[in-house]
């Protein structure tokens, strides 16, 4: 049975199985990114199953500075799109909170716009780099003033923008998605390409909403100056939050766990493509398409995992699932590798770091490398007290891990979950009751 103190710190117990039927809070990319196009387009918006993640709400809160009319009920939220014109200078600093996606994303409009505006975030935001957004945004002739070092806080004088063509030094679709917003304000085609495929959810709403948009194998483009047209949009799923599940059922005997309405991109299922081939029981169900994006239901059943190197080329895709996929590792046949995932060391935590440390904590064997790490497979963890660093994927990473191991887990500032699922510790008790 697994037990759960209503404490800061949260204590997991080792769980016989995981089974049951759960839902996932709605997905954080698309939510940002509905939120961000029904604020510039033109007539209302209606988004249903928003993100109850703290920083999907960050980017409410931004909008809301900028003189967008949004009304929030639970997970149904309604947006005045103020149009592309239509936002106005906001009178004090817009807090980004934790949130990346936010800061990123919402710098590309802004720099389209006729006045001065000052983006801020917490402590750990206040670590991330922003260079690769100043970049590209200011070849488009936005003036942007950062922190030493191309940190936040960010000083934004928008303006009149030109297209640009631009290569991205790292793959990312927050960085992508900036330019492409970017582009919404400049005269003609504004093109990105990429080093290797990245969640296209923000393509996708564009074309939904009534941009037009080119795809050419690697490069995306966007002609400016569209007119977006408010619309009725549904979020799926988070599938970055139902991998914490997946490796939950995976992993503890007898599990039998079915996730309902599940993103299924094709840009974010890696994990999936991942798995399965190792021997991972996921079914994939019920399967439909909602405003061009792919959703169904996933069937886990426990499954022994055969493990691996993961091919530096899915690293990208799998980004967000890798702190989870390093736990799943030490249960494996094979252990578990990765390389080509630097980018992990500017998440929220440094999380290639507070990965090896946590799993160390629960007495496993791992070798970190500047780009990746190493997971011996069939190790026995031991509960531990857990420092999560404020980092949410870092604490449900650990509380799945504390389902395997032998005694409790502590996973202290467990609140941070919040940033993007503030039921996760009701649904994994529902889940190993
Ligand atoms: C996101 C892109 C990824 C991911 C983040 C969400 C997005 O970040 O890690 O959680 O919604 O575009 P990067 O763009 O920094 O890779």
């Amino acid at each position: 049975m697994s037990s759960f103190s209503s404490t800061k710190a949260k204590k997991v117990s080792p769980a016989k199985r995981v089974t049951g039927s759960v839902r996932m809070p709605g997905d954080k990319s698309i939510s940002h990114r509905y939120a961000l196009l029904a604020a510039i387009a033109e007539g209302p918006s209606e988004i249903h199953g928003f993100a109850s993640s703290a920083d999907c709400q960050s980017t409410l809160d931004c909008l809301k500075r900028l003189g967008v009319k949004i009304d929030r009920q639970g997970d149904a939220v309604s947006i005045q799109g103020a149009g592309l014109a239509g936002l106005k200078p906001p009178q004090e600093a817009l807090d980004a909170g934790n949130s990346g996606s936010t800061m990123r994303m919402l710098a590309g409009i802004l720099a389209g716009q006729p006045f001065r505006s000052v983006l801020t975030g917490d402590a750990s935001l206040s670590r991330r780099p922003m260079k690769r957004v100043i970049d590209p945004l200011a070849r488009m002739g936005a003036r942007i003033q950062s922190a030493e070092g191309g940190l936040p806080p960010l000083q934004i004088e928008g303006g009149a923008l030109v297209p640009i063509r631009y290569e991205l030094p790292v793959a990312s679709a927050q960085v992508k998605s900036a330019i492409l917003l970017a582009g919404l304000f400049a005269e003609g085609e504004t093109e990105v390409i990429e080093p290797s495929p990245t969640r296209d959810h923000t393509e996708i709403a564009l074309e939904q909403m009534g941009a037009e948009v080119g795809r050419h194998g690697r490069a995306v483009a966007v002609r400016g100056r569209a007119r977006l047209e408010g619309r009725k949009l549904h979020v799926p799923g988070d599938i970055s939050s139902a991998a914490f599940f997946i490796v939950a059922a995976l992993l503890v005997p007898e599990s039998n766990l079915v996730i309902q309405n599940v993103g299924l991109n094709p840009t974010r299922t890696a994990m999936l493509d991942l798995l399965v081939p190792m021997g991972g029981r996921v079914k994939v169900l019920n399967v439909e398409m909602v405003n061009g994006e792919l959703l169904g239901d996933l069937h886990v059943e426990s499954s022994p995992v055969q493990g691996g190197e993961i091919p530096p080329a899915m690293v990208p895709g799998l980004i967000d699932e890798l702190p989870v996929l390093a736990v799943l590792g030490t249960q494996t046949e094979q252990g578990l590798s990765f390389h080509g995932a630097a980018e992990l060391r500017v998440k929220e935590s440094d999380r290639i770091a507070v990965v090896a440390e946590s799993l160390r904590r629960m007495g496993a064997e791992v070798e970190e490398f500047p780009d990746g790490l190493r997971v011996a497979g069939r190790q026995r963890l031991r509960g531990a007290e857990i420092e999560t660093y404020g980092d949410h994927r870092i604490a449900m990473a650990f509380a799945v891990a504390g389902l395997v191991a032998e005694g409790a887990t502590l996973i202290r500032d467990s609140a941070c979950v919040d940033i993007s699922f503030p039921n996760f510790f009701t649904t994994l008790e529902q889940a190993t009751q």
